[in-house]
């Protein structure tokens, strides 16, 4: 395995506009969870799998609007400073598309299985296709992170770079959007918290910040949401 750690401490700046680190943390969150409710699963109990698969559908949405968002207006930028890493990223997103899908048709199979020790063997087969999948996304985020960002930041500016991130809530549905804040939101720090919901503002629809605001209080300790309303008032 070719493995380079990382970036090394002072190899760029973390004062540049962090481009898609507060979402890929959602990201994350939403996978290892849809990995922890699939490593344990009861693959006998049909219930059980009818829940996993509709978790499944939810995060592929997630993934699949993320993945347009950033087709439409973040890529355009790399593809102008580097072709060859603009060509590596369309090329993972069309496979991971491919897998998710794969992902969801197994499911699907395994619900419709009735004898139940096929439907346990067909099931930890599953947990394993999810399981490569996720690491496979999560190589793609490191990627997007340690090679396409550092490419954007030599060319453009961190306005031009906020811009171009604020347009990916907008091919989002808002249940989708929603869903996302869900995982998002825990799994970013104060800070972070204050510079999203900031940038939403004016970019979305009032009626779409304020669900996510309202989606964020569900998900948040109470203090943090304090915080969070302080912060952006
Ligand atoms: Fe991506």
């Amino acid at each position: 395995m070719n493995f380079k750690r990382g970036i090394s401490l002072g190899e760029i700046t973390m004062a540049r506009f962090d481009v898609l680190g507060p979402i890929h943390k959602g990201l994350r969150n939403g996978l290892t969870e849809l990995q922890f409710t699939a490593s344990q699963l009861n693959f006998a109990d049909l219930e059980q799998i009818k829940r996993l698969s509709e978790d499944l559908k939810v995060i592929v949405e997630i993934l699949d609007a993320h993945a347009v968002g950033e087709d439409k207006f973040l890529f355009p930028l790399l593809e102008k400073v580097n072709s060859d890493v603009f060509n590596i990223l369309i090329e993972e997103h069309g496979g991971l598309e491919g897998v998710q899908e794969d992902l969801i048709s197994e499911l699907g199979t395994i619900e419709k299985t009735e004898d139940v020790a096929e439907r346990e063997e067909l099931g930890s087969i599953f947990v394993k296709n999810l399981n490569d999948f996720i690491a496979h996304y999560f190589i793609h985020l490191q990627t997007e992170e340690l090679k396409a960002i550092p490419e954007l930041y030599n060319d453009f500016s961190d306005q031009e770079l906020m811009h171009a991130v604020n347009q990916l809530a907008t091919v989002t549905n808002s249940d989708i959007s929603q869903r996302f804040v869900e995982f998002m939101m825990p799994a970013i720090n104060p800070k972070e918290r204050i510079a999203f919901m900031m940038g939403l503002k004016g970019t979305v629809p009032d009626s779409v910040f304020n669900n996510m605001l309202n989606t964020a209080e569900t998900v948040l300790a109470k203090d943090d949401f304090k915080a969070l309303v302080k912060g952006i008032s």
